[in-house]
């Protein structure tokens, strides 16, 4: 027996009692597949109904006005549905004379309908052959074919998914699937002695069906060597203001990318535009981790007599009252401590 045979004798078996369950109407498909979107069938249920019995087709869908449409919605969350299902409504109603398009790439251009939506409902209505992968049935898949990857989408999972297909009954196929995941092939306890396709789960055969879908390894940080200058002007320490990047609009200090030794800098830093550079003093190390990167940083103390554009030599209370990223906060401590504390008389923050 294959995988699609087991898995369709178990849903035959079990059929559950939804009322779009057995349904041909394109409409009435459609229907259930976006109130099913991202909301429970016991809950979809008595909506389903209710709607239908407003409008039992398409064309009372599109004539009726916005509001009657929410009001009917209201409480299954997510509205955007709602009015979506009405502009889809319309163009099928206005456009298409009442008939919904009869693929998944054609249904794909509605309003409200992604790739999982149109393979159900293509699959459902018209018993095209593609698989309808939402996570429920990228688990269910992804533990039979014990996949070694982490999945960036479900649709990863399309061509296993297409080899298991019954050709003959895509959407019970789909629908089979959708129920496996939602009742036994559960993310956290899978109910393995209870599946009708254990016999063919690799996951399950090798012992470990908790360790699939793979999960994907925490995002590595991008890590950056910076070098910080605290360079001196007439007793002044230079700051600027950041432009563009990460630090928009906060002031930092003279710092360039990577690691540089007292050599290196003496030639960068005339490169720059500062005039007559003098290294004095190594400063400690220092590092900031961002969301997505760690800023590794190497720091000095030196002199100048002469700056570029954009740089301000500041004084203690000129100091106290920029603000500087956190990044930057073992400098601007040294930085404070060199320069002193504020002039009395000086405006001052602290
Ligand atoms: N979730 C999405 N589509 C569904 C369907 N047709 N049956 C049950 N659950 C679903």
């Amino acid at each position: 027996m294959s995988f699609s045979t087991d898995l369709l004798s178990w849903y035959d078996g079990r059929i559950r009692d939804l009322p779009w369950r057995g349904e041909q109407d394109p409409y009435r498909i459609w229907l259930s597949e976006i109130m099913l979107q991202q909301t429970q069938a016991a809950t979809v249920r008595h909506y389903y109904i209710r709607f239908l019995e407003h409008f039992p087709t398409v064309f009372h869908l599109a004539k009726t006005d916005e509001q009657s449409v929410l009001k009917l919605w209201e409480g299954l969350g997510y509205y955007s549905r709602a009015r979506n299902l009405q502009k889809t409504a319309r163009i099928v109603a206005e456009n298409l004379s009442g008939r919904f398009p009869d693929s998944a790439k054609a249904l794909l251009a509605l309003p409200g309908i992604g790739p999982y939506t149109a393979n159900a409902i293509a699959s459902i209505a018209y018993g095209e052959p593609v698989p309808a992968l939402d996570g429920n049935q990228a688990r269910v898949i992804a533990r039979a074919e014990a996949w070694d990857h982490p999945l960036k989408t479900p649709f990863d999972l399309l061509t296993p998914a297409l080899e298991r297909m019954d050709p003959q009954r895509p959407g019970d196929y789909n629908q089979a699937l959708m129920d496996l995941g939602a009742t036994l092939c559960t993310p956290r306890a899978p109910a393995c002695e209870g599946c009708p396709v254990a016999a063919h789960c690799r996951a399950h055969l090798e012992g470990d069906p908790l360790d699939y879908p793979r999960k994907s390894p925490p995002s590595e940080k991008k890590q950056q060597e910076r070098t910080v200058l605290l360079l001196a002007m007439d007793g002044r320490i230079l700051v600027r203001r950041r432009e563009g990047g990460l630090l928009e609009g906060l002031y930092g200090f003279v710092d360039i990318e990577g690691h540089h030794d007292p050599e290196r800098l003496l030639q960068s830093l005339p490169a720059m535009g500062f005039v007559g550079p003098v290294t004095t003093k190594e400063l400690p190390d220092s590092r900031h981790v961002f969301t997505h990167r760690i800023w590794r940083m190497k720091g000095w103390m030196g002199t100048c007599l002469g700056a570029p554009q954009g740089y301000i030599p500041v004084d203690a209370a000129a100091l106290s009252l920029l603000p500087f990223p956190s990044a930057f906060s073992v400098y601007l401590d040294i930085a404070r401590e060199w320069l002193g504390p504020p002039h009395p008389d000086a405006q001052s923050r602290k």
